[in-house]
Protein backbone atom coordinates (compact mmCIF):
# COMPACT_ATOMS: atom_id res chain seq x y z
CA UNK A 1 0.00 0.00 0.00
CA UNK A 2 2.90 2.38 1.21
CA UNK A 3 4.76 1.62 -2.06
CA UNK A 4 1.78 2.16 -4.18
CA UNK A 5 0.70 6.21 -2.34
CA UNK A 6 4.72 6.58 -3.14
CA UNK A 7 4.70 6.41 -6.81
CA UNK A 8 1.59 7.98 -7.24
CA UNK A 9 2.98 10.94 -4.93
CA UNK A 10 6.22 10.80 -6.88
CA UNK A 11 4.23 11.05 -10.05
CA UNK A 12 2.35 13.94 -8.15
CA UNK A 13 5.23 15.82 -7.21
CA UNK A 14 7.17 15.22 -10.56
CA UNK A 15 4.24 17.16 -12.44
CA UNK A 16 4.75 20.31 -10.30
CA UNK A 17 9.18 19.88 -9.93
CA UNK A 18 8.82 18.93 -6.13
CA UNK A 19 10.44 15.30 -6.43
CA UNK A 20 13.14 16.29 -4.33
CA UNK A 21 10.76 15.41 -1.06
CA UNK A 22 11.06 12.36 -1.31
CA UNK A 23 14.92 11.57 -1.88
CA UNK A 24 15.55 10.05 1.16
CA UNK A 25 12.12 8.09 0.88
CA UNK A 26 14.52 4.53 1.21
CA UNK A 27 16.38 5.44 4.40
CA UNK A 28 12.71 6.00 6.61
CA UNK A 29 11.41 3.91 8.55
CA UNK A 30 7.58 2.93 7.58
CA UNK A 31 6.12 5.62 10.16
CA UNK A 32 8.64 8.38 8.90
CA UNK A 33 7.55 7.21 5.25
CA UNK A 34 3.67 7.58 6.68
CA UNK A 35 4.61 11.06 7.95
CA UNK A 36 6.15 12.46 5.32
CA UNK A 37 3.67 11.14 2.91
CA UNK A 38 0.53 12.55 5.01
CA UNK A 39 2.25 16.07 4.76
CA UNK A 40 2.70 15.85 0.99
CA UNK A 41 -1.08 15.06 0.73
CA UNK A 42 -1.82 18.42 2.59
CA UNK A 43 -0.17 20.78 -0.17
CA UNK A 44 -3.09 21.79 -2.45
CA UNK A 45 -1.41 21.08 -5.48
CA UNK A 46 -4.14 22.64 -7.64
CA UNK A 47 -2.73 26.01 -6.63
CA UNK A 48 1.01 25.30 -5.87
CA UNK A 49 2.48 26.59 -9.46
CA UNK A 50 1.04 29.50 -9.80
CA UNK A 51 1.28 30.27 -6.05
CA UNK A 52 4.94 29.89 -6.42
CA UNK A 53 5.06 32.09 -9.47
CA UNK A 54 3.11 34.38 -8.18
CA UNK A 55 4.27 34.74 -4.58
CA UNK A 56 7.64 32.82 -4.22
CA UNK A 57 9.65 33.66 -7.50
CA UNK A 58 7.78 37.17 -8.71
CA UNK A 59 10.13 40.10 -7.89
CA UNK A 60 7.30 42.51 -8.39
CA UNK A 61 5.93 44.87 -5.87
CA UNK A 62 2.35 44.37 -4.88
CA UNK A 63 0.11 45.60 -7.83
CA UNK A 64 -1.45 48.59 -6.59
CA UNK A 65 -4.94 49.82 -6.76
CA UNK A 66 -5.25 52.17 -9.53
CA UNK A 67 -7.23 54.68 -7.05
CA UNK A 68 -6.31 55.32 -3.72
CA UNK A 69 -8.09 57.96 -1.33
CA UNK A 70 -8.03 59.06 2.07
CA UNK A 71 -10.44 56.78 3.88
CA UNK A 72 -13.04 58.14 5.91
CA UNK A 73 -13.04 58.43 9.81
CA UNK A 74 -14.22 58.70 13.64
CA UNK A 75 -11.56 60.51 15.84
CA UNK A 76 -11.09 60.12 19.01
CA UNK A 77 -12.42 62.83 20.64
CA UNK A 78 -15.99 63.56 18.79
CA UNK A 79 -16.36 67.11 16.94
CA UNK A 80 -19.13 67.71 15.05
CA UNK A 81 -22.60 67.75 17.17
CA UNK A 82 -23.84 64.57 15.00
CA UNK A 83 -20.66 62.54 16.12
CA UNK A 84 -20.92 63.69 19.68
CA UNK A 85 -24.44 62.09 19.53
CA UNK A 86 -23.53 59.36 17.73
CA UNK A 87 -20.62 58.44 19.84
CA UNK A 88 -23.26 58.56 23.13
CA UNK A 89 -25.37 56.24 21.06
CA UNK A 90 -22.56 54.12 20.66
CA UNK A 91 -21.06 54.00 24.07
CA UNK A 92 -24.33 53.09 25.49
CA UNK A 93 -25.41 50.25 22.46
CA UNK A 94 -21.97 48.70 23.61
CA UNK A 95 -22.38 48.85 26.87
CA UNK A 96 -25.49 46.66 26.26
CA UNK A 97 -24.19 44.41 24.04
CA UNK A 98 -21.12 43.78 26.68
CA UNK A 99 -23.73 43.13 29.23
CA UNK A 100 -25.46 40.58 27.10
CA UNK A 101 -22.30 39.13 26.48
CA UNK A 102 -22.30 39.25 22.75
CA UNK A 103 -18.88 39.97 22.39
CA UNK A 104 -15.77 37.66 22.31
CA UNK A 105 -11.74 38.47 23.33
CA UNK A 106 -9.47 37.11 20.05
CA UNK A 107 -5.88 37.31 20.75
CA UNK A 108 -3.61 36.27 17.98
CA UNK A 109 -0.77 34.38 19.66
CA UNK A 110 0.69 32.20 17.07
CA UNK A 111 3.69 34.07 16.01
CA UNK A 112 7.15 33.20 16.56
CA UNK A 113 8.34 36.28 17.81
CA UNK A 114 11.71 36.21 16.68
CA UNK A 115 12.63 39.72 16.72
CA UNK A 116 12.44 39.82 20.45
CA UNK A 117 13.92 36.76 20.86
CA UNK A 118 11.98 35.27 23.69
CA UNK A 119 12.46 31.68 24.16
CA UNK A 120 8.78 30.58 24.79
CA UNK A 121 5.11 31.80 23.73
CA UNK A 122 5.38 35.90 23.39
CA UNK A 123 2.19 35.97 25.55
CA UNK A 124 4.33 34.62 28.26
CA UNK A 125 6.59 37.30 28.12
CA UNK A 126 6.73 40.01 31.46
CA UNK A 127 6.54 43.29 30.49
CA UNK A 128 4.63 45.12 33.37
CA UNK A 129 6.89 47.90 34.85
CA UNK A 130 6.37 46.90 39.06
CA UNK A 131 4.61 43.24 39.41
CA UNK A 132 6.16 42.18 36.09
CA UNK A 133 3.13 40.86 34.99
CA UNK A 134 2.82 38.57 31.50
CA UNK A 135 1.26 39.58 29.04
CA UNK A 136 -1.37 37.25 29.36
CA UNK A 137 -1.75 37.96 32.87
CA UNK A 138 -2.40 41.81 31.72
CA UNK A 139 -5.03 40.95 29.10
CA UNK A 140 -6.59 38.36 31.28
CA UNK A 141 -7.24 40.83 34.12
CA UNK A 142 -8.54 43.36 31.30
CA UNK A 143 -10.97 41.20 30.20
CA UNK A 144 -11.78 40.03 33.67
CA UNK A 145 -12.86 43.85 34.57
CA UNK A 146 -14.58 44.18 32.12
CA UNK A 147 -16.67 41.17 32.95
CA UNK A 148 -17.11 42.43 35.96
CA UNK A 149 -17.53 46.27 35.08
CA UNK A 150 -20.33 45.55 32.33
CA UNK A 151 -21.49 42.17 34.17
CA UNK A 152 -21.03 39.00 31.60
CA UNK A 153 -18.82 35.89 32.19
CA UNK A 154 -15.91 37.08 29.13
CA UNK A 155 -15.53 34.36 26.36
CA UNK A 156 -11.31 34.32 25.43
CA UNK A 157 -10.59 33.21 21.83
CA UNK A 158 -6.74 32.18 21.66
CA UNK A 159 -4.96 31.45 18.60
CA UNK A 160 -2.04 29.63 18.80
CA UNK A 161 -0.09 28.11 16.21
CA UNK A 162 1.35 24.06 15.81
CA UNK A 163 4.60 25.17 17.25
CA UNK A 164 3.59 26.94 20.35
CA UNK A 165 0.25 25.21 20.89
CA UNK A 166 1.29 22.93 23.87
CA UNK A 167 3.23 25.35 25.65
CA UNK A 168 0.95 27.96 25.64
CA UNK A 169 -1.79 26.04 27.32
CA UNK A 170 0.26 25.08 30.05
CA UNK A 171 0.96 28.40 30.34
CA UNK A 172 -2.25 29.35 31.53
CA UNK A 173 -3.10 25.72 33.77
CA UNK A 174 0.28 26.43 35.65
CA UNK A 175 -1.26 29.85 35.86
CA UNK A 176 -4.91 28.61 36.62
CA UNK A 177 -6.19 30.64 33.97
CA UNK A 178 -5.43 33.87 35.59
CA UNK A 179 -8.64 33.76 37.64
CA UNK A 180 -10.97 33.29 34.05
CA UNK A 181 -13.28 30.34 33.81
CA UNK A 182 -11.33 27.60 31.75
CA UNK A 183 -14.40 26.60 30.24
CA UNK A 184 -14.94 30.41 28.90
CA UNK A 185 -11.65 29.70 27.03
CA UNK A 186 -10.99 28.46 23.72
CA UNK A 187 -7.83 27.43 22.24
CA UNK A 188 -7.14 26.35 18.59
CA UNK A 189 -4.46 26.24 16.31
CA UNK A 190 -3.75 28.19 12.81
CA UNK A 191 -2.76 26.94 9.69
CA UNK A 192 0.81 26.23 8.31
CA UNK A 193 2.52 26.85 4.96
CA UNK A 194 5.32 25.08 3.68
CA UNK A 195 8.88 27.20 3.09
CA UNK A 196 10.31 27.38 -0.18
CA UNK A 197 14.16 28.02 -1.35
CA UNK A 198 14.78 30.98 -3.48
CA UNK A 199 13.46 29.31 -6.70
CA UNK A 200 10.62 27.83 -5.45
CA UNK A 201 11.14 24.43 -4.06
CA UNK A 202 9.60 23.12 -1.06
CA UNK A 203 12.07 22.58 1.77
CA UNK A 204 12.43 20.22 4.24
CA UNK A 205 13.42 20.60 7.42
CA UNK A 206 14.08 16.69 8.12
CA UNK A 207 14.29 13.84 6.08
CA UNK A 208 10.85 13.19 6.94
CA UNK A 209 9.55 16.33 7.52
CA UNK A 210 8.38 19.52 5.74
CA UNK A 211 9.48 22.66 6.49
CA UNK A 212 6.88 25.00 7.45
CA UNK A 213 5.83 28.16 9.23
CA UNK A 214 2.40 29.50 10.54
CA UNK A 215 0.27 30.96 7.87
CA UNK A 216 0.26 34.15 8.71
CA UNK A 217 -2.38 36.12 11.59
CA UNK A 218 -4.64 36.17 8.53
CA UNK A 219 -4.77 32.56 8.62
CA UNK A 220 -7.31 33.50 11.95
CA UNK A 221 -9.90 33.70 9.96
CA UNK A 222 -9.94 30.47 8.13
CA UNK A 223 -8.87 28.81 11.62
CA UNK A 224 -11.67 30.46 13.50
CA UNK A 225 -14.16 28.81 11.60
CA UNK A 226 -12.20 25.60 11.10
CA UNK A 227 -11.58 24.78 14.53
CA UNK A 228 -15.24 24.88 15.64
CA UNK A 229 -14.60 28.72 17.33
CA UNK A 230 -17.15 30.59 15.18
CA UNK A 231 -19.96 27.49 16.17
CA UNK A 232 -19.54 28.12 19.45
CA UNK A 233 -19.56 31.48 19.31
CA UNK A 234 -23.10 30.99 17.73
CA UNK A 235 -24.51 28.87 19.92
CA UNK A 236 -23.57 30.81 22.84
CA UNK A 237 -25.19 34.17 21.04
CA UNK A 238 -21.61 36.34 20.23
CA UNK A 239 -21.86 38.49 17.50
CA UNK A 240 -18.79 40.21 17.39
CA UNK A 241 -15.49 39.69 17.97
CA UNK A 242 -12.52 41.60 19.41
CA UNK A 243 -9.47 41.31 17.59
CA UNK A 244 -5.75 42.09 19.16
CA UNK A 245 -2.21 41.08 19.11
CA UNK A 246 -0.10 39.41 21.80
CA UNK A 247 2.54 42.12 22.01
CA UNK A 248 0.46 45.33 22.94
CA UNK A 249 -0.28 45.46 26.70
CA UNK A 250 -1.95 49.07 26.43
CA UNK A 251 -5.10 47.83 24.54
CA UNK A 252 -8.34 48.30 25.23
CA UNK A 253 -9.79 45.11 24.78
CA UNK A 254 -13.37 45.81 25.48
CA UNK A 255 -13.96 49.44 24.00
CA UNK A 256 -17.74 50.01 24.35
CA UNK A 257 -17.83 53.15 21.78
CA UNK A 258 -15.80 50.88 19.07
CA UNK A 259 -17.98 48.07 19.70
CA UNK A 260 -21.15 50.21 19.41
CA UNK A 261 -20.12 52.70 15.97
CA UNK A 262 -19.15 49.37 14.44
CA UNK A 263 -22.57 47.96 15.13
CA UNK A 264 -24.50 51.29 14.41
CA UNK A 265 -22.85 51.51 10.97
CA UNK A 266 -23.48 47.35 10.35
CA UNK A 267 -19.66 47.09 9.76
CA UNK A 268 -18.51 43.53 8.86
CA UNK A 269 -14.83 44.57 9.98
CA UNK A 270 -13.69 47.61 11.44
CA UNK A 271 -10.47 49.03 12.99
CA UNK A 272 -8.83 51.53 15.31
CA UNK A 273 -5.93 53.68 13.58
CA UNK A 274 -3.88 55.82 14.92
CA UNK A 275 -1.94 59.06 13.32
CA UNK A 276 1.33 58.50 12.17
CA UNK A 277 4.71 59.95 13.31
CA UNK A 278 6.38 60.35 10.15
CA UNK A 279 5.41 59.73 6.62
CA UNK A 280 7.38 56.15 6.22
CA UNK A 281 6.48 54.85 9.67
CA UNK A 282 6.77 51.37 9.51
CA UNK A 283 2.82 50.64 10.02
CA UNK A 284 -0.03 49.61 7.02
CA UNK A 285 -1.87 53.04 5.63
CA UNK A 286 -5.46 52.62 6.16
CA UNK A 287 -6.97 54.35 2.27
CA UNK A 288 -9.70 53.61 0.51
CA UNK A 289 -8.71 51.78 -2.20
CA UNK A 290 -11.01 51.55 -5.39
CA UNK A 291 -13.49 52.95 -3.20
CA UNK A 292 -13.05 49.81 -0.69
CA UNK A 293 -11.67 49.74 2.60
CA UNK A 294 -8.03 48.95 2.25
CA UNK A 295 -4.60 48.56 4.37
CA UNK A 296 -1.47 49.59 1.69
CA UNK A 297 1.81 48.09 3.51
CA UNK A 298 4.00 51.11 4.26
CA UNK A 299 6.44 48.92 1.92
CA UNK A 300 3.89 49.29 -0.85
CA UNK A 301 2.81 53.37 -0.79
CA UNK A 302 4.69 55.34 -3.14
CA UNK A 303 6.53 57.80 -1.97
CA UNK A 304 4.49 60.77 -3.82
CA UNK A 305 1.34 59.16 -1.69
CA UNK A 306 2.91 59.20 1.67
CA UNK A 307 4.80 62.66 1.81
CA UNK A 308 1.35 64.26 0.37
CA UNK A 309 -0.20 66.82 2.38
CA UNK A 310 -3.47 68.44 2.69
CA UNK A 311 -3.05 72.43 2.86
CA UNK A 312 -2.67 72.80 6.62
CA UNK A 313 0.66 70.54 6.16
CA UNK A 314 -0.59 67.17 7.67
CA UNK A 315 -0.50 63.88 6.12
CA UNK A 316 -3.19 63.04 3.50
CA UNK A 317 -2.17 59.59 4.38
CA UNK A 318 -1.49 59.68 7.61
CA UNK A 319 -3.96 56.66 9.11
CA UNK A 320 -1.19 53.85 10.49
CA UNK A 321 -2.77 50.41 10.77
CA UNK A 322 -2.06 48.87 14.18
CA UNK A 323 -3.84 45.79 14.30
CA UNK A 324 -6.63 46.23 16.71
CA UNK A 325 -10.02 45.00 14.70
CA UNK A 326 -13.66 44.37 15.36
CA UNK A 327 -15.16 41.45 13.77
CA UNK A 328 -18.70 40.68 13.18
CA UNK A 329 -18.84 36.63 13.58
CA UNK A 330 -21.26 36.74 10.68
CA UNK A 331 -18.55 38.09 8.15
CA UNK A 332 -16.33 35.29 9.05
CA UNK A 333 -19.22 32.88 8.95
CA UNK A 334 -19.69 34.25 5.13
CA UNK A 335 -16.28 34.47 4.31
CA UNK A 336 -15.96 30.85 5.18
CA UNK A 337 -18.84 29.87 3.47
CA UNK A 338 -18.68 31.06 -0.12
CA UNK A 339 -14.58 30.58 -0.19
CA UNK A 340 -12.44 32.89 0.31
CA UNK A 341 -8.10 33.67 -0.77
CA UNK A 342 -6.51 36.59 1.20
CA UNK A 343 -3.14 37.28 -0.63
CA UNK A 344 0.29 36.13 0.35
CA UNK A 345 2.81 38.84 1.62
CA UNK A 346 6.64 36.86 1.13
CA UNK A 347 9.17 37.01 3.93
CA UNK A 348 12.97 36.30 2.71
CA UNK A 349 14.29 34.17 6.01
CA UNK A 350 17.05 32.16 6.92
CA UNK A 351 15.39 28.55 7.11
CA UNK A 352 16.69 25.25 8.39
CA UNK A 353 16.76 22.79 5.79
CA UNK A 354 18.16 19.43 4.64
CA UNK A 355 20.41 19.45 1.83
CA UNK A 356 19.19 17.23 -0.40
CA UNK A 357 22.49 16.38 -1.57
CA UNK A 358 24.38 15.83 1.54
CA UNK A 359 21.62 14.59 3.47
CA UNK A 360 22.68 17.32 5.89
CA UNK A 361 20.92 19.53 8.18
CA UNK A 362 22.07 23.33 7.26
CA UNK A 363 21.67 26.19 9.51
CA UNK A 364 22.06 29.46 7.06
CA UNK A 365 23.69 32.36 7.96
CA UNK A 366 22.02 34.42 5.40
CA UNK A 367 18.60 34.47 4.88
CA UNK A 368 18.00 31.25 1.93
CA UNK A 369 14.34 30.70 1.63
CA UNK A 370 10.78 32.36 1.07
CA UNK A 371 7.61 31.94 3.83
CA UNK A 372 4.45 33.37 2.49
CA UNK A 373 1.51 34.62 5.08
CA UNK A 374 -1.28 36.37 5.19
CA UNK A 375 -2.90 39.30 6.88
CA UNK A 376 -5.88 39.82 8.80
CA UNK A 377 -6.20 43.43 7.05
CA UNK A 378 -6.77 42.07 3.69
CA UNK A 379 -9.85 41.06 4.51
CA UNK A 380 -11.21 44.36 5.01
CA UNK A 381 -12.35 44.92 1.61
CA UNK A 382 -13.74 41.90 1.33
CA UNK A 383 -16.44 43.45 4.02
CA UNK A 384 -19.49 45.22 2.60
CA UNK A 385 -19.03 48.07 5.72
CA UNK A 386 -15.56 49.08 7.62
CA UNK A 387 -15.43 51.60 9.94
CA UNK A 388 -12.43 53.33 10.98
CA UNK A 389 -11.76 54.78 14.25
CA UNK A 390 -8.92 57.41 15.77
CA UNK A 391 -7.27 55.80 18.97
CA UNK A 392 -4.40 57.66 21.21
CA UNK A 393 -0.75 56.04 20.78
CA UNK A 394 -0.26 56.75 24.30
CA UNK A 395 -3.60 55.44 25.45
CA UNK A 396 -3.60 52.29 23.57
CA UNK A 397 -0.37 51.34 21.57
CA UNK A 398 2.94 50.31 22.79
CA UNK A 399 4.04 46.96 20.68
CA UNK A 400 6.89 44.65 22.23
CA UNK A 401 8.66 43.59 18.95
CA UNK A 402 12.45 44.22 19.43
CA UNK A 403 14.82 43.34 21.85
CA UNK A 404 16.39 46.99 21.67
CA UNK A 405 15.87 50.21 20.27
CA UNK A 406 12.25 51.39 19.17
CA UNK A 407 9.37 48.91 20.16
CA UNK A 408 11.06 47.35 22.50
CA UNK A 409 10.30 46.61 26.25
CA UNK A 410 12.49 49.43 27.70
CA UNK A 411 9.99 51.64 25.87
CA UNK A 412 6.59 49.61 26.50
CA UNK A 413 7.40 49.96 29.76
CA UNK A 414 8.03 53.51 29.76
CA UNK A 415 4.88 53.99 28.02
CA UNK A 416 2.75 51.90 30.30
CA UNK A 417 3.92 53.78 33.45
CA UNK A 418 3.12 56.75 31.02
CA UNK A 419 -0.26 56.15 30.81
CA UNK A 420 -0.67 55.34 33.90
CA UNK A 421 0.74 58.81 35.21
CA UNK A 422 -1.83 60.51 33.44
CA UNK A 423 -4.80 58.24 34.37
CA UNK A 424 -3.54 59.11 37.62
CA UNK A 425 -3.26 63.13 36.95
CA UNK A 426 -6.44 63.37 34.99
CA UNK A 427 -7.89 62.51 38.28
CA UNK A 428 -6.55 65.19 40.13
CA UNK A 429 -3.66 63.62 42.21
CA UNK A 430 -0.38 64.88 41.64
CA UNK A 431 2.62 63.03 39.99
CA UNK A 432 6.08 63.74 41.22
CA UNK A 433 8.28 64.81 38.19
CA UNK A 434 12.24 65.69 37.33
CA UNK A 435 13.30 68.85 36.08
CA UNK A 436 13.06 68.09 33.14
CA UNK A 437 9.00 67.21 32.91
CA UNK A 438 9.68 63.21 33.38
CA UNK A 439 8.22 61.38 35.87
CA UNK A 440 9.75 60.72 38.78
CA UNK A 441 8.05 57.52 40.23
CA UNK A 442 6.55 54.00 39.03
CA UNK A 443 3.06 54.00 38.26
CA UNK A 444 1.23 50.42 37.83
CA UNK A 445 -2.32 50.35 37.40
CA UNK A 446 -4.27 47.10 37.24
CA UNK A 447 -7.31 46.55 35.26
CA UNK A 448 -8.62 44.67 37.92
CA UNK A 449 -8.65 48.58 39.65
CA UNK A 450 -9.04 50.67 36.26
CA UNK A 451 -10.04 50.31 33.11
CA UNK A 452 -9.76 54.01 32.06
CA UNK A 453 -9.02 57.30 33.85
CA UNK A 454 -12.22 57.78 34.41
CA UNK A 455 -12.88 54.47 36.05
CA UNK A 456 -9.71 56.14 38.69
CA UNK A 457 -11.53 59.73 38.53
CA UNK A 458 -14.53 58.02 40.23
CA UNK A 459 -13.17 56.26 43.15
CA UNK A 460 -12.41 60.09 44.16
CA UNK A 461 -8.92 58.43 45.44
CA UNK A 462 -6.48 61.02 48.02
CA UNK A 463 -3.09 60.07 47.25
CA UNK A 464 0.37 61.49 47.89
CA UNK A 465 2.74 60.15 45.79
CA UNK A 466 6.68 60.60 46.98
CA UNK A 467 9.42 61.45 44.49
CA UNK A 468 10.69 58.11 43.35
CA UNK A 469 7.78 55.58 44.66
CA UNK A 470 6.43 52.83 42.97
CA UNK A 471 3.00 52.95 43.18
CA UNK A 472 1.10 49.72 42.23
CA UNK A 473 -3.19 49.95 41.91
CA UNK A 474 -5.36 46.80 42.17
P1 LIG B 1 4.23 39.91 14.14
O1 LIG B 1 4.05 40.48 12.81
O2 LIG B 1 4.83 40.79 15.18
O3 LIG B 1 5.05 38.55 14.01
O4 LIG B 1 2.83 39.38 14.66
P2 LIG B 1 5.67 37.60 15.08
O5 LIG B 1 5.80 36.27 14.40
O6 LIG B 1 4.94 37.60 16.40
O7 LIG B 1 7.11 38.22 15.39
P3 LIG B 1 8.43 38.20 14.50
O8 LIG B 1 8.10 38.90 13.21
O9 LIG B 1 8.84 36.78 14.32
O10 LIG B 1 9.40 38.97 15.35
C1 LIG B 1 1.80 40.25 15.00
C2 LIG B 1 0.76 39.45 15.75
O11 LIG B 1 0.23 38.43 14.93
C3 LIG B 1 0.41 37.17 15.53
C4 LIG B 1 1.54 37.35 16.53
O12 LIG B 1 1.48 36.37 17.54
C5 LIG B 1 1.27 38.76 17.01
O13 LIG B 1 0.23 38.76 17.97
N1 LIG B 1 0.71 36.18 14.50
C6 LIG B 1 1.67 36.42 13.58
C7 LIG B 1 0.03 34.99 14.51
O14 LIG B 1 -0.84 34.75 15.39
N2 LIG B 1 0.32 34.08 13.56
C8 LIG B 1 1.26 34.29 12.61
O15 LIG B 1 1.47 33.40 11.74
C9 LIG B 1 1.95 35.50 12.62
Amino acid sequence: MITKNYEKTLQTLAKHNQQHLLTFWNELDESSKEKLLEQIEQIDFDSLDSKIQEYVKNPAPTKLPSKIEPAPVYPAIPQTPEHKEKFTKAKKLGELLLSQGKVAAFVVAGGQGTRLGFDGPKGDYRISPIKNKSLFQIFAEGIKAAGQKYGFQPHWYIMTSPLNDEPTRQIFKSNNFYGLREQNIFFFQQGTEVNYSMDGKILLADKDTLATSPDGHGGSLKALYKSGAIEQMKKIGIEHISYFQVDNPLINIFDPIFIGLHAIDNAEMSSKYLTKCEPLEKVGNFCLADGKVTVIEYSDLPDELAYRKNPDGSLVFALGSIAIHIISRTFVERLNARGFALPYHKAVKKIPFVDTTSGKIVKPEKPNGIKLETFVFDALPLAKESIILETIRSEEFAPVKNADGADSPAVTKRMMTRRAAKWIETAGIKVPKKADGSIDCEIEISSLFALSAEDIAAKYLNLKIEPGQKLYLE
